[in-house]
């Protein structure tokens, strides 16, 4: 694997960079960066044609392939910008009221919080916290979070691949739980996509929230919402436009949805090229090559003296981005969004290297992801590299 991936060929990364954080940003491969910019170049050819006539036909048929691949129906799917809004769509169509409950995990993503604490703020209602076991044993998390399911629990906020932590919940299981409190779910899922299989029909969600820049390599600027039928009369909308269908179609619940004021739906239409690109042995390549990256690095830091492992314990908890939990030098400050860990700052600066490192409940962390493009010297980079500042810290705070 010191060896270039035959499709890493496909991604031209700037090679100044050692890059492994597909996590947090997942660049797409040549196909996909070719049909974002030949939608982008059909709708200045004849914008008109584009948006009034064409446009909607075209999500469908883009909303088609990407419903295959989530197995469900693409009247259940409306493509959207990423997660975060399509999480910003199920706030807005959750009705709340004060003494309202909205129950979160102590993993839930920063900005996820954000938009359910401002939405609870905006209706006197109250976000909550489950802190569920760690690491998260499967059977021990689905305990944790019925437990803390209440009569006043209007919904329930979980995501299907953690971020910081980079764990993978049991979430069918949690999702039934749910239901046997008569309590919604909305997944967070934008790591989930090609990461694992999905089955959206027979999760047992009532929401579903992706990003398709992430695992999926589809363009930044692309994601879905799923929404169960039983869902769909209450659908709001956190952009108010026009709400109807552009090219004078028969209203549907998605309607209020597509049409954001004018704007270039490339990235949402070139979603389909990725699935394209992705076909099944494609993912079980890049899930094989990953894992194998990613469990050899993990065991190299795990050599690091203090550095432990984090929420995924054994090799199959796992699939391309695990988390190790690092020493808290004296002097060490936590990073927090825009202000990142000194060793994420000296990697970058200092070796050309990029991945997520953070704190996260008081726990310091490192996080690698690796992709079809990454070979198993860039992680030996890393994990050589973390090694030397890990040491360099300990000595300076000596
Ligand atoms: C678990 C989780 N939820 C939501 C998001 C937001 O995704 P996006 O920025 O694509 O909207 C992320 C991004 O990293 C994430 O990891």
């Amino acid at each position: 694997m010191t060896t270039a991936h035959p499709l890493a060929s496909e991604w031209e990364l700037d090679p100044a960079s050692v890059y492994l954080n597909h996590g947090s940003f997942g660049p797409s491969p040549r196909s996909v960066r070719q049909a974002r910019e030949a939608w982008s170049r059909q709708l200045e050819l004849q914008p008109m044609r584009h948006f009034c006539r064409e446009l909607e036909v075209e999500l469908d048929r883009a909303s088609e392939v990407v419903a295959k691949l989530l197995r469900t129906q693409t009247d259940r799917l409306v493509l959207l910008d990423n997660a975060t809004f399509a999480m910003n769509v199920v706030a807005a169509s959750t009705p709340l009221n004060p003494g309202d409950e909205v129950l979160l995990t102590d993993h839930e993503y920063g900005a996820v919080r954000n938009i359910w604490q401002a939405r609870c703020r905006a209706t006197g209602a109250r976000t909550a916290a489950v802190t569920l076991p760690f690491p998260p044993d499967p059977a021990a998390a689905v305990a944790a979070i019925t437990a803390a399911l209440k009569p006043e629990t209007r919904l329930l906020v979980v995501s299907h691949v953690t971020s910081a932590t980079a764990c993978i919940l049991p979430i069918r299981d949690i999702c039934h739980a749910a239901r046997q409190k008569g309590v919604p779910v909305c997944v967070d899922g934008p790591h989930a996509l090609a990461m694992l299989d999905l089955n959206l029909d027979s999760l047992g969600c009532d929401y579903y929230c992706g990003s398709g820049h992430k695992w999926l390599c589809g363009p930044f600027g692309s994601g879905f919402l799923w929404v169960h039928p039983r869902r769909r009369d209450a659908i709001q909308t956190p952009i108010v436009s026009w709400g109807g269908s552009i090219a004078g179609r028969p209203a549907s619940w998605k309607d209020s949805l597509q049409w954001l004021g004018t704007r270039d739906a490339a990235p949402l239409l070139a979603l389909a090229d990725a699935v394209r690109f992705f076909s099944p042995d494609v993912i079980a390549e890049y899930r094989s090559w990953s894992h194998t990256l990613i469990r050899a690095a993990r065991e190299r830091l795990l050599q690091i003296p203090e550095v432990s492992a984090f929420c995924t314990p054994a090799e199959n908890d796992f699939v391309s981005m695990a988390a190790v939990e690092l020493p808290q030098t004296a002097g060490w400050k936590p990073g927090y969004h825009g202000h990142p860990d000194s060793l994420q700052i000296q990697l970058r600066d200092q070796h050309g290297i990029e991945v997520l490192t953070g704190s996260w409940s008081g726990r310091r962390f490192l996080r690698l992801s690796a992709h079809l493009y990454n070979t198993s010297q860039q992680l030996e980079l890393c994990t050589t590299a973390v090694a030397d500042i890990l040491q360099q810290e300990r000595h300076a705070a000596k």
